[in-house]
């Protein structure tokens, strides 16, 4: 049974992919800050499913949270925890210490995880690590609404390019993946995949990658897309 790392699990496209990593046999470790949702708790009572505390942006909490699962194997690595950062994000009225934080979540948080948790992935056979980006991350889309949470996914996007190379002599395969637009507080009712489309596409891309498509940036459909 492989065993999958997700973090922000406690609503949104990381409670669903919780849900459908159970329902595809895999152990889960269930990562969230503070108290699970009653959802995720829900999840906790398959035998598959294990609840622990991350807040992402704490150094302390990642080295907790590595210190608890040391000698742990994991095989796949999900950074899905994200915030869209400050409701004002327009040039001028962009505040730096928000700016910050969307960076320190979306950007340094999933490289520091994927840092920490490096042992574990390494005992895998075909260690895995996926981090949840954007197309607002792409420098194909020109747009320039939402300034912090474009610019934290873009450099979240270089970092998995840049730990790509750094791990592929230990078999360690890193992709950015795009979501879609998803049904979640952060996507709003109107979008167009639910969280449950979502995960899946997201579980099958996992599934079939390989190092050759590490250092790649795909959609949750499989499909690569442009950086
Ligand atoms: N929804 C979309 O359309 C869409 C599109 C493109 C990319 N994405 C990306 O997909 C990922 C998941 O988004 P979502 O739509 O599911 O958003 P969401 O419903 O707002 O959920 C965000 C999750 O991240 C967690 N989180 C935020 N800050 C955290 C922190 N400092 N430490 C630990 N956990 C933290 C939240 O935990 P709390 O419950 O404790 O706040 C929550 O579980 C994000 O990376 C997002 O950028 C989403």
């Amino acid at each position: 049974m492989e065993t999958a790392l997700v973090t922000g699990a406690g609503r949104g496209i990381g409670l669903a992919l919780v849900q459908q990593l159970i329902e595809s046999g895999y152990r889960v470790i269930a990562t969230c800050r503070g108290e699970p949702s009653p959802a995720l708790r829900a999840l906790e009572s398959s035998s598959q499913c294990q609840i622990e505390q991350l807040e992402v942006t704490s150094q302390r909490s990642i080295e907790d949270l590595a210190q608890a699962l040391s000698g742990v194997t994991i095989d796949l690595l999900i950074n899905n925890a994200g915030i869209l950062g400050p409701n004002n994000q327009s040039l001028h009225q962009l505040d730096p210490t928000d700016w910050l934080q969307t960076l320190a979540i979306n950007t340094v948080a999933p490289s520091m995880i994927s840092l920490a948790l490096l042992d574990n992935l390494k005992r895998s056979a075909n260690p895995r690590i996926i981090t949840v980006s954007s197309d607002m991350a792409s420098f194909h889309d020109g747009g320039s609404s939402l300034l912090a949470y474009r610019s934290s996914k873009a450099a979240a996007n270089k970092a998995m390019q840049g730990l790509a190379l750094e791990l592929r002599s230990d078999g360690v395969i890193v992709c950015p993946v795009l979501p879609g637009w998803v049904q979640t507080d952060m996507g709003g009712a109107s979008a167009s995949e639910t969280p449950e489309e979502s995960a899946s596409g997201i579980i099958k891309l996992a599934q079939r990658l390989t190092l050759k498509d590490s250092g790649h940036f795909f959609t949750w459909r499989g499909d690569e897309y442009p950086w």
